[in-house]
């Protein structure tokens, strides 16, 4: 199948939005237990800019206290979804077509429990549990989140994967008729991703169901999408309805159209350009085009946490 190349994703665009002013305490609260340290509940979260649904039963967390949070308004109208259109207005636009109930997400493959798991079955029993968290994170698109979520080795766990299973490959769902962008050949769909079965265990990466306290706008991924901070933002795949786990490394949707320009890994690197631009700094959504560039930090500033999952590796290689 042919598939038209779209305009080139600048690496601002789909990368670093990142920026934070107090990294090194975000990575020892994190690196101290995961997510789960100084927990307290705080119920359905006060501040809700948006207005949307409050997610309630929300455990608050020191990881990312004190960062400088995004503006909800832009995190929720400056986004790439391009099930809904290839424009950075696009999503907010028309992603009220988006049904996400009733939602169901399919996990298979190389696990000894596949199965599948409504998305209210996936949130109440992660309530009941207490381990829906809030997670402020920096997103390697250049903006500073609040998300509401739990990791993602927490569901992957439920369903046993064994031991060929070396990657998980992730699937947004297929629908043309609620995500119109699909009836066009910008992209081979559905949308896919994947991980390394390790990276997908560690505890930064995460599966989001809100954010600002409130239940994901439809154009952040609603209702369960990845954030991988360490990672340049198209690997944070959204609206995911298949979860396999795999023996070989999947093909995901932005390498396997641009293998040169976008590689599997992703991993947030100063030292490894695009092609066409340089990587070592980034812009702040936010911050206005006359603010100064931000320099990029490997792997997103989570270095202390993640290095080790690729020693030995070379980056500029694997990236
Ligand atoms: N997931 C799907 N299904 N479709 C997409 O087009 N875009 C990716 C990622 N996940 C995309 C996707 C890209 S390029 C980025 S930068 C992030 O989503 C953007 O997330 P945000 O809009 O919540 O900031």
């Amino acid at each position: 199948m042919l598939i038209k190349k779209p305009d080139p994703i600048k690496s601002s665009e789909i990368t670093d939005r990142a920026v934070w002013q107090d990294r090194r305490r975000l990575i020892k609260a994190a690196a101290a237990a995961g997510v789960g340290l100084v927990a307290e509940r705080a119920g359905a979260l006060a501040s809700r800019p948006g207005q949307g649904q409050a997610i309630s039963g929300v455990v608050d967390t020191d990881y990312g206290r004190g960062l400088a949070l995004t503006d909800f308004q832009d995190a929720t109208s400056y986004n790439n979804f391009y099930e809904f259109g290839t424009a950075k207005s696009d999503p907010a636009r028309h992603a009220h077509s988006l049904q996400t109930r009733p939602w169901t997400v399919r996990v298979d493959g190389e696990c000894d429990k596949p199965g599948e798991i409504g998305i209210e079955d996936i949130l109440k029993d992660f309530t009941q549990e207490e381990r829906i968290y809030r997670f402020r994170c920096v997103e390697a698109w250049a903006m500073t989140v609040p998300w509401v979520g739990f990791p993602l080795g927490d569901l992957l766990k439920r369903f046993q994967p064994n031991s060929r299973a070396n990657f998980v490959a992730f699937e947004t769902l297929f629908d043309p008729q609620q995500m119109p962008g699909q009836q066009r050949g910008v992209l081979d769909w559905p949308y896919r991703e994947g991980l390394r079965m390790d990276e997908a265990m560690h505890p930064l990466t995460l599966l989001a169901t809100g954010l600002y306290g409130e239940v994901l706008p439809n154009q952040n991924g609603a209702p369960l999408r990845l954030v991988v901070p360490l990672k340049y933002g198209f690997k944070s795949i959204k609206s995911i309805v298949g979860i396999r786990f795999v023996r070989d490394i999947p093909e995901t949707t932005w390498w396997k159209l641009a293998p040169r320009e976008y590689g599997f890994y992703a991993n947030v690197n100063p030292q490894v350009d695009h092609p066409r631009w340089s990587q070592k700094r980034h812009r702040v959504l936010g911050a206005g085009l006359f603010a100064a560039k931000q320099p990029t930090q490997l792997f997103n500033g989570y270095a202390e946490q993640v290095a080790g999952l690729y020693r030995g590796m070379d980056l500029s290689r694997f990236y």
